[in-house]
Order: structure tokens, then sequence, then C-alpha cells
């Protein structure tokens, strides 16, 4: 058997491209007054995106581009579309080891797979997918990346590396849910939680894609407002933009 290996992940942690794309970003960056909070919305998911303590009350413009660029659609699938879509995974999966213990890998417990053929009722729902979270001219990654958490695996702070991935991510949560925490690389007491029920479809872009580091919490750290959560096994499904041309090599 070929073994896959998927680039993104081997360039994983934020390098300098990612680190300028973010510079770019926040000196574009708008004032938003305090009285727009209410009409813009800051926080387009409540119940599923929580701003920590430690952000600044003060701090208003960054809060509406960070919560507003961080999308989550709870039961995205029925649990008859998850059963179908792991029915197709798991022969996949079942075929490789989980990792641990690699010193510079991000992510801890993992195995991981790509996909691009899918049964008829598997291939609507990624269908589904595309439509929700790509402008209808977004190109894609052909792929589609399927990371197999284990219950003890989480995933630590990292930025996509814009080398390997455009804008958008959109990724579809199955098995077990889990606490996405996202930290402004530049400013760490920016702080939120994503709560990623098991069948939701999180999508992330922009603010929260670039500026932000995201990690999947496992064990003791997976709390959500205040009361644990526990992990078990999580599959993500993730489709991503292809990189902007110039940040191809
Ligand atoms: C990744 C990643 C998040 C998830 O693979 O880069 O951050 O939902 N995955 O598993
Ligand atoms: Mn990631």
């Amino acid at each position: 058997m070929r073994m896959i290996t998927f680039s993104i992940l081997r360039h994983f942690k934020c390098n300098a491209l990612a680190y300028n794309i973010s510079r770019r970003l926040k000196s574009d960056a708008v004032d938003i007054k305090s009285d727009d909070l209410k009409t813009k919305g800051a926080s387009p998911d409540p119940d599923y995106i929580e701003v920590l303590p430690s952000w600044p009350e003060g701090e208003i413009s960054m809060r509406i581009k960070a919560t507003s660029s961080m999308r989550i659609y709870p039961n995205f699938v029925t649990e008859e579309e998850e059963s179908s879509l792991l029915s197709e995974l798991e022969p996949q999966l079942k075929r490789l080891r989980y990792e641990y213990d690699h010193w510079d890998n991000a992510i801890e417990g993992y195995r991981e797979t790509e996909r691009d053929s899918w049964n008829e009722q598997n291939a609507a729902i990624l269908k589904r997918v595309r439509e929700t979270a790509f402008s209808p001219h977004a190109e894609l990654l052909p792929r589609a990346h399927v990371l197999d958490l284990a219950a003890a695996g989480y995933i630590k702070p990292h930025i996509d590396a814009v080398r390997f991935c455009g804008n958008t991510i959109a990724g579809l949560c199955l098995l077990s849910s889990a606490v996405m925490r996202l930290v402004h690389e530049a400013r760490p007491e920016l702080q939120l939680d994503a709560l990623l029920e098991r069948r939701c479809l999180y999508i992330m872009r922009d603010v929260s894609r670039y500026e932000f580091t995201h990690a999947v919490l496992g064990g003791e750290q997976s709390v959500w407002r205040g009361a644990r959560l526990p992990r078990r096994r999580r599959i993500a499904l993730i489709c991503r933009e292809r990189p902007r041309p110039e940040h191809c090599e």
C-alpha cells in the first residue's frame, strides 16, 4: 500500500509568509465604533463562539473581525449522513497507525489521508460543504483532507501554511465534539473558543484564518464554558482552497 503524506501537515507551523500576510491585513484594518457592535453583530455565533476573558473590553474592531470570519453550522450533516461518510472512510483509515511523539509535529495522536472519490451519497454531502463554504469561483484543492484524531490526540496551535492552502478552510466534524481555540498570533491576549459539535461544519477565513493560530484541545484542556468536554476519537473532513498564486513556488 502506498502511504499518502499530506503536505500541509509537514509544513504546518505558521511561516514567514503567513506572518507577512497578517501584517498586511492588519494595516488594512478599519476602525469600528462600539455602537456598531449591535448592528453588525459582535458574535454571529453566540452559542458556539466564546470570547475569552483576557480579550480587552475595548478591543472591539478585532473582535468583530475574528468572530465574523469564523462560522459554525451545527448539525450540518444528519446522523445517517455521518454514518455514510464513516463507512466509506473507515476501511481507508483502519490501515494506518496513529502517530505519537514526533517532536516536530503540530498534531499528537493522529492518522490522516486524503480522498477525492466518493460514493453518490457522500459526493452529495461534499458538494453541499463546498457550496456552503466557498464562492462559486474559488479553486479548491482537489482532495479532501481526512484527519483522524485519537481520543488522546490533539492539535497544537498553528496557522495553515499559505504555501499549501488559500483563504478558506472548511471542516466537517465527525464522531466527537471538540473545542477549537483561536489565539491572535501577535497579541496572545486576544483569544476565543469555538465549540465544534459532532456533525457541525466550521468555516474559517480572512482574519481568523491568517491572524489567529487555531488548536483543537485535548485531554484536560478540553473545556467549554467551564465544563469539561470529553474528547473521543474525532474525524475532521477538511476542504481547502488552493494557495494563492503568489504563494506557490
Ligand atoms: C488542520 C487542522 C482542524 C480540525 O488539519 O490543519 O487545523 O478540525 N485541523 O481537525
Ligand atoms: Mn489547521
